[in-house]
């Protein structure tokens, strides 16, 4: 199967657990599951949850055991982004290609979307069977310490508090791993897990993850200045505009470019214990690279 309609398949699969886990539209109170859906289907790339679903085939895992966490990944990221949209935060009106959350629901409503979103992730995380070496408390503190303080939101408040203000690279670099690249590893180290993975493959995943999410967030930075909104889905330009250090403004769209091949090659070294079974991964890290939105 070409990477294209590997990555389609996936998605496919991915918005139909989704569409089964979440709670349906017409449940009481149909305005949160509504505004919930909405921007769940509104069209994201469904890496992360591909990510999740691609490490657990690399360690020899199946699809159906990593579904969960592969929805859970999904839901953690877009919450992140409905609060990243918000007018207390980027103020942003468009996202996947649609009006925002708080554009639609309002501002209160789509605080609480996203409230929901992340408790839901917990939920798929705590049904996840348990394998070996790894139960649902595994899970749960996995994902529990990425989107936390220490990772995900602990990055969004770095990235608050640059704006209008020159970082360094060591700061621009803790936020990436921080607000972007953390949840990538822990999406490849909750399918890994699923599979019951080894030390050692969970460690290769750990850094390839790492590495990867870090070219993930140059790149988005990048495309931020280099694509239209109409191919982005969301708004291009608005890092410039509020002022926020980026690898392209920090050291030019060339020096970012490099950065990113570096970090992606960085990434694929750290599959070499793997081996082929890894060869999706490399792959899925190759298309990153390139990618346009
Ligand atoms: C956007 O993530 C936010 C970042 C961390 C850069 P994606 O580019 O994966 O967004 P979707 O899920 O495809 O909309
Ligand atoms: C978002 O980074 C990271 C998270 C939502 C955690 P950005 O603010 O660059 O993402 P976009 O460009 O709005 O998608
Ligand atoms: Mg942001
Ligand atoms: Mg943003
Ligand atoms: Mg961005």
């Amino acid at each position: 199967m070409t990477l294209k309609s590997y990555l389609a398949a996936r998605a496919k699969e991915v918005d139909a657990a989704l569409d089964r886990h979440l709670p349906k539209k017409s449940a009481a109170p149909a305005t949160i599951h509504a505004a919930m859906r909405y921007t769940v289907f509104a069209g994201g790339k469904r890496l992360r949850p591909i990510l999740c679903l691609a490490a657990a085939e690399a360690c020899g895992g199946t699809l159906e055991n990593a579904m969960l966490p592969a929805c859970a990944v999904e839901v953690l990221h877009t919450y992140s982004l409905v609060h990243d949209d918000l007018p207390c935060m980027d103020d942003d009106d468009l996202r996947r290609g649609r009006p925002t959350c708080h554009k639609v629901y309002g501002e209160g409503m789509a605080v609480l979307t996203g409230d929901a979103l992340l408790t839901e992730a917990f939920l798929f995380l705590a049904q996840t069977p348990a394998t070996k070496r790894y139960s649902a408390k595994d899970y749960v503190a996995e994902l529990a310490l990425t989107g936390g303080s220490r990772h995900l939101i602990g990055g969004q408040v770095l990235d608050l508090e640059g704006e209008g203000q020159k970082a360094t690279k060591a700061r621009l670099v803790k936020i990436h791993e921080a607000k972007t690249a953390a949840l990538l590893m822990s999406s490849l180290r909750l399918g890994a897990m699923t599979a019951n993975a080894t030390p050692k493959q969970l460690e290769a995943l750990t850094v390839f993850g790492h590495a990867l999410g870090h070219a993930f967030q140059v790149i988005d930075d990048i495309l931020d200045v280099t694509q239209s909104t109409e191919v982005l889905g969301k708004t291009a330009g608005k890092d410039a505009a509020v002022e926020k250090t980026t690898y392209p403004s920090l050291m030019g769209l060339e020096k970012s470019r490099k950065e990113a091949a570096k970090l992606t090659k960085q990434a694929m070294d750290a599959l070499k214990p793997l081996g082929k079974s890894a060869d999706r991964l490399h792959e899925i890290a190759a298309y990153l690279l390139e990618r346009e939105y």
